[in-house]
């Protein structure tokens, strides 16, 4: 007998614990940042005391919550709270603001994570396709629902919907709508502003994408304090631990060496895209630190993502609708990015452009 829930976790992107850190392996496959986070991070966690790990860490992360708010822009940190990576805070906006049986709103494709969420709380999730310029289709401003999730810029797109359509949805939408700026560091504009000017927009980010810290799992959302509070009931009392809060914080306090690492990211996307156009890929403009390469040619994209495997370099396939002729391939440093290119031209040869 089967005791747990099926699986519904698509594990194609993860690779196992003892692949992660061979160095022989490049790994384009998760939307990681390829350079190292602030050096001033790990001091803060040096300078972590006994009594910062004996004792419960402080419940509200009141420090890191109160930098993100100078940062982002807020009036104090009752606009903001603080999670266990941003995903930890996709499960508790449902929690908090839907209940089982309501229908939530999303694009499609999206951050397939939603879906997963949405499953597990029992609310049926609604998808609205993009047009065929992977932007937002008209029906989005007619949907209705308890919540709407927009990543923006998209995953695994990498396309950002315009503000003004933002904005649209925004004042259409009768309920919650959530703007998953995962990847906004890495775009020319962003949202932070919405929450302020409408009272239904939540804005989340994660530091596990332009501050380098994806193995420490921290999140914000930026929300009404009105919506803080309701969020601040639902969560684990614990749910930032003492070493997280330390690492936040000390990366906002050297915010300018996020701000290069997302200049040089940006930068080589740039070049990657161009290379991969010139290899017969179509590949829409990503504001993200991946790109989303159509292929049309032989192999078939899973082909090519498979034989990249055996040549230690990973990528993201999905085996899902709209997207079985892509490639999903994260901006690594530019020596990675030279890799992933001889190893597509020895794959494709000729069947390029
Ligand atoms: C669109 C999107 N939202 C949220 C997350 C989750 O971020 P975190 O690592 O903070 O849980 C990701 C991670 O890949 C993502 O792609």
């Amino acid at each position: 007998m089967n005791y747990g829930r099926e699986l519904l976790k698509d594990v194609e992107g993860y690779v196992p614990g003892e692949q992660l850190n061979r160095p022989d392996i490049i790994k384009l496959n998760t939307n990681e940042n390829p350079y190292p986070p602030s050096p001033k991070v790990l001091e803060a966690i040096r300078a972590l005391t006994d009594d910062a790990l004996r004792k419960y860490p402080d419940p509200v992360s009141l420090a890191f919550r109160s930098a993100c708010a100078e940062r982002y822009g807020c009036e104090s940190a009752d606009w903001i709270i603080a999670g266990n990576g941003m995903d930890e805070l996709l499960s508790l906006v449902l929690r908090t603001f839907v209940d089982p049986g309501d229908t939530v709103v999303a694009t499609y494709p999206t951050y397939s994570l939603y879906e997963i969420l949405c499953a597990l709380h029992g609310s049926p999730l609604e998808y609205i396709d993009l047009d065929d310029d992977l932007q937002l289709a008209e029906d989005m401003y007619v949907a209705r629902g308890r919540l709407c999730f927009l990543t923006r810029p998209n995953a695994p797109t990498g396309v950002a919907a315009p503000r003004a359509d933002v904005e649209r949805l925004c004042e259409s939408f009768p309920g919650i709508v959530v703007i998953d700026e995962a990847y906004a560091d890495f775009a020319d504009d962003n949202c932070l502003d919405f929450p302020a000017r409408f009272p239904n927009a939540i804005v989340m980010r994660t530091f596990s994408k332009s501050f380098s810290l994806a193995g420490m799992r921290i999140g914000v959302a930026i929300a009404r304090p009105a919506l803080i509070r309701e969020f601040l009931k639902t969560k684990d009392s614990y749910n930032m631990d003492a070493v997280s809060q330390a690492a936040g914080l000390a990366s906002m306090q050297d915010y300018d060496w996020q701000q290069e690492n997302v200049a040089k990211v940006r930068a080589t996307r740039t070049r990657l895209r161009a290379a991969l156009i010139e290899r017969g890929f179509d590949v829409p403009v990503s504001q993200s630190n991946f790109l989303l390469a159509h292929w049309a040619g032989e192999p078939a994209a899973k082909g090519i993502f498979e034989a990249l495997r055996e040549r230690g370099i990973l990528v993201r396939y999905f085996n899902a609708r709209r997207l079985t002729n892509a490639l999903r391939i994260t901006v690594g440093t530019d020596a990675e990015c030279d890799a992933l290119l001889t190893g597509l031209d020895a794959i494709i040869g000729d069947a390029g452009a």
